[in-house]
C-alpha cells in the first residue's frame, strides 16, 4: 500500500468535480488503502481522492484523538443527507494547502450517507471535528476548498503565495 503524491494549490485538478464510483471493486479498495496510507503519512485527519489526483468520490478520515486507537474511515460516494441549523467554528487546514489555517463556520452536526468498503450503504451522524472534517472532504469532491469560505482578500493572498511557490519549484 504505497503512499501517493499529494496535489497542491493552485493545481487545477483541485477544482474538478469528482465522478461517483459505480461499483466498490478491489481497485476502489486499493485506492482507499493508498489514501489512508498517504493521509497517515502526511499526517492528516482527512483526504479526498482528488488530492492524490484521482477524480473519484472517495474520502478517508480519522478524527480519533492522539491517545485513542486509530479509527480509519473510508466513505465512498458520501452525501450529506441532513445538517443542523446550529453552526460551529473550527480552525481548518488542508493537506493541499500546507501550513495555512483559518477559522471556518459550518453546520455543527450532520448525517452522512455513503458506501463502505464492502459496498454496503451506511449512515453516520456526527458532530464536532467529525462533522467539520466530513464536510471539508465532501467539498473537495465538488472542487470546493476551505479557502472559498474566507474573505476574498484572504483567499487571494494565500492563492498568490502558493502560485509563487509553485513557480519557484518549476524553476528549481
Ligand atoms: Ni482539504
Amino acid at each position: 500500500m504505497p503512499t501517493r503524491d499529494l496535489v497542491f494549490l493552485p493545481d487545477p485538478r483541485l477544482r474538478l468535480t469528482s465522478a461517483p464510483v459505480d461499483a466498490v471493486t478491489d481497485d476502489v479498495r486499493g485506492l482507499v488503502d493508498d489514501m489512508l496510507d498517504t493521509m497517515y503519512a502526511a499526517p492528516g485527519i482527512g483526504l479526498a481522492a482528488i488530492q492524490i489526483g484521482v477524480p473519484k468520490r472517495v474520502i478517508t478520515l480519522d478524527v480519533s484523538k492522539k491517545d485513542e486507537p486509530k479509527a480509519p474511515l473510508a466513505l465512498i460516494n458520501p452525501e450529506i443527507v441532513w445538517s443542523s441549523e446550529a453552526l460551529s467554528v473550527y480552525e481548518e487546514g488542508c493537506l493541499s494547502i500546507p501550513e495555512y489555517y483559518e477559522d471556518v463556520e459550518r453546520p455543527a452536526e450532520v448525517v452522512v450517507r455513503f458506501l463502505d468498503r464492502d459496498g454496503q450503504t451506511r449512515e453516520i451522524r456526527g458532530d464536532g471535528l467529525f462533522a467539520t472534517c466530513v464536510q471539508h472532504e465532501i467539498d473537495h469532491l465538488n472542487g470546493v476548498l476551505f479557502i472559498d469560505y474566507l474573505s476574498r482578500l484572504k483567499r487571494e493572498r494565500v492563492t498568490k503565495r502558493f502560485q509563487k511557490a509553485a513557480k519557484r519549484d518549476e524553476r528549481d
